[in-house]
């Protein structure tokens, strides 16, 4: 199958793709960072992998629409490319950072669907989401609720796809221990709000509430083979492994 990796050249994003790539799923992979494309293209290729990669910000409405159209045709879409957001009281983190957060967590996420919708005549569209959109997380609001948001655009998604064979698929991927999470922990810092966030992080690590990696991806490969398609509008979680 092909399938479009927002965010997949790094972090879980990059464990994502190693894990389709690993299933013999011809990849495309898009982001901001262009190194980190290139790494992850010219890493790809030599184990074999059909991988193509392309700069494109969420944060532009258009760019990735722009090149989902100019692809013609894809099987799958990975909405995994996200943005932390600001940290602190919501009332006083910075308004227009807050309000990115949406611009690319929730707007760059639905127009991506959009457009593969458009060009699609089978497949599915996987929204990376976030326990965080499901329950709340108090100081990192702009991300707790453009994930609260990504959900509930999945549900009402799949209803109106229900006559068509495209599912729309949340997906949590569990608290793992590198991107968001890994540098959540590792936070060495004097702000008070991010040092609160890392103490809650390594808490959850040491309680054993992390998902090991290859899990987390694991899972994500199987929702791509379309193995959760019946649950179209659902959330899969570690707890589906
Ligand atoms: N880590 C966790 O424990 C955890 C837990 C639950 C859910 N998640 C979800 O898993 C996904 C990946 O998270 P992560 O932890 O790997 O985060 P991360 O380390 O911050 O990586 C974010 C990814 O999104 C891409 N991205 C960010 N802004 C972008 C933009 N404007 N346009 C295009 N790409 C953009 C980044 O690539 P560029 O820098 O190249 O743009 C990067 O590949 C997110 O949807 C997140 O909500 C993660």
């Amino acid at each position: 199958m092909r399938v479009l990796v927002t965010g997949g050249a790094k972090e879980l994003g990059r464990a994502f793709s190693d894990a389709l790539g690993a299933q013999g799923h011809q990849l495309v992979i898009t982001g901001r960072d262009q190194k980190a494309l290139a790494t992850a293209e010219a890493e790809l290729t030599a184990q074999g992998v059909d991988v193509e990669t392309h700069v494109a910000d969420l944060g532009d409405p258009g760019a990735t629409p722009k090149l989902i159209e100019s692809l013609g045709g894809i099987d799958v879409l990975v909405n995994n490319g996200a943005l932390g957001g600001p940290i602190g009281p919501t009332w006083q983190v910075d308004e227009n950072d807050w309000w990115h957060t949406f611009e690319v967590n929730l707007r760059g996420t639905a127009f991506a669907a959009n457009a593969a919708i458009r060009t699609m005549t089978s497949g599915r569209i996987i929204n990376v989401v976030s326990n965080a959109g499901v329950h709340r997380w108090p100081y990192v609001t702009a991300y707790s609720v453009s994930k609260a948001a990504v959900i509930k655009l999945g549900e009402n998604l799949a209803v109106e796809l229900k006559n068509r064979p495209i599912a729309v698929l949340s997906y949590d991927p569990g608290m793992v221990d590198i991107g968001l999470m890994g540098r959540g922990c590792d936070a060495d810092t004097d702000d008070p709000d991010l040092w609160r966030i890392g103490r809650w992080a390594r808490s959850q690590r040491a309680d054993g509430r992390f998902t090991p990696v290859e899990q987390s991806a694991g899972l994500l490969a199987r929702i791509v083979s379309g193995e959760f398609d019946h649950r179209s509008g659902g959330l899969i979680t570690p707890k589906d492994a």
